[in-house]
Formats: C-alpha cells, structure tokens, sequence
C-alpha cells in the first residue's frame, strides 16, 4: 500500500475511542473489555478497515478487533468505523503485528483473519511476511481450541510460499482454492479493498483456512 503522511493522523487515532491504547492491559482478558463471552476474531493489516467493519455489522454475536501498523492508513478505518452507530463489537490496535504476544493472551483468540498480507517479494525479507513460520509460531500460541486463520492473496509466490511454511509447521489446511470467485467457498465471502481492485483486473484470488497443529 502506498502511503501518504497524512497531517493529524497520529493525533486522530490518539483521540480516538474506537482505537484501543493500553492493549497491553487487556491481555487475557478480552472477554472483559467487551463484556461477553463471545469469540474473539482479529484481522491483521485490516488497511483501510472495510473487511471487518462489514464483519462486525453482520455478525453481532462476535468480537472483532482489526490491527494495523499505520495510523495514516487507520484514521480511513476510525471513519469507517464511526458509521456503525449501534456497534459495540467493534475495535482497533494501531500496532505490528510482532507485537500480537503483548497483546492477547494463550488461545484468546478463535479466528485471525490475513487479507492481501504485504508480500515482501525480496527473499532476505520472507521472514517480514505474516504468513512465515515465525509468525505461525505467535498464532498458534495464541489460538484457541479449534482456531483457525484464514488467508486471502492474489499474490501467487506468496500463496505458494504460505502453503508451505504452514504445512512445513504442521498446520492442517483446507478450503484451498487458487480462484476463490469461483469457487464453492464464495458464498459468505466479504470483499476487501484489495480484493476488489485486484479482482476487478482480472486477478483471481487464493484462499486458505489452516488450522495449528494440536499444543
Ligand atoms: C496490502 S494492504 C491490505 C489491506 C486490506 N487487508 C485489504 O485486503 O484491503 C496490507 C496492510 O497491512 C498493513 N501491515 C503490513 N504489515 C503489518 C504488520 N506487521 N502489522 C500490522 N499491519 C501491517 C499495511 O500497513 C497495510 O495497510
């Protein structure tokens, strides 16, 4: 993504109550910041936010939380976010994604979401991609009993490269399809922004959901 200094982003996403700033506090006890029980799904790199906040109207009865690295890019989510008047199962963390162990707590977490992950196509920086191994390694600690992530790209070495460190670190994967948009899997699909310019160039989309190997 290409991004703009945009004068005042810093101060909007610090006034902001859609924004949470003391994640760290709230470590292992989501349940209590949203008051319920319900699951808690996150989506790293959520960019401009329109993914999960369509998650968040459509699925009340879930918990969402959408991360990302840069606060010119998150004010365009806190706008977003500030159309959902009724919701109340909706919040963000302005923080990279190396920062998740900080942040949740051992199996907090039942579903992280990957849309359109920065591919870092240089090989000295496979280890920056939110799919390598030891990125596995955080979300497998921090999944729940049946968690799972799921990982949308156009990218085709990414996918490729996805596939194998999750395999290569015991993770089961399934609901695997290289052209999504025509696939048995579309039915629920929610469009990220990126999915949509990238689809709309006739790219086809990748998909995976993968679930960590047993603790
Ligand atoms: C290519 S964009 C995709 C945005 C959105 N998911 C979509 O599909 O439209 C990737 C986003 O991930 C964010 N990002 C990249 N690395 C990150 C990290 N380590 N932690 C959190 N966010 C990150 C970037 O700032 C960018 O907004």
């Amino acid at each position: 993504m290409r991004l703009r200094n945009i004068r005042g982003a810093k101060e909007a996403v610090a006034e902001s109550t859609f924004v949470v700033h003391d994640p760290e506090a709230n470590r292992g006890r989501w349940n209590e910041f949203f008051e319920n029980h319900n699951p808690l799904y996150i989506e790293i790199g959520m960019g401009k936010g329109r993914f999960v906040t369509e998650l968040a109207g459509r699925y009340p009865e879930i918990n969402y939380i959408g991360i990302e690295k840069y606060e010119s890019v998150m004010i365009r989510a806190i706008a977003k976010r500030k159309m959902l008047t009724e919701c109340k199962n909706l919040f963000f963390l302005c923080c990279g994604a190396e920062h998740l162990s900080e942040v949740f707590g051992k199996g907090e977490i039942a579903r992280i979401y990957l849309n359109f992950s920065d591919p870092w196509p240089k090989e000295r920086h496979a280890r920056r991609r939110l799919t390598s191994q030891g990125f596995l390694d955080i979300y497998r600690d921090l999944l729940a009993e049946d968690g799972r992530i799921e990982f949308k790209t156009d990218n085709n070495p990414l996918f490729d490269f996805s596939l194998e460190q999750a395999e290569q670190a015991g993770w089961e994967l399934c609901e695997v399809t290289r052209d999504l948009h025509h696939s048995e899997y579309m039915d629920g699909n929610v469009m990220t922004e990126y999915e949509e310019r990238f689809s709309a160039i006739g790219n086809p989309i990748s998909r995976m959901v993968a679930y960590p190997p047993k603790r």
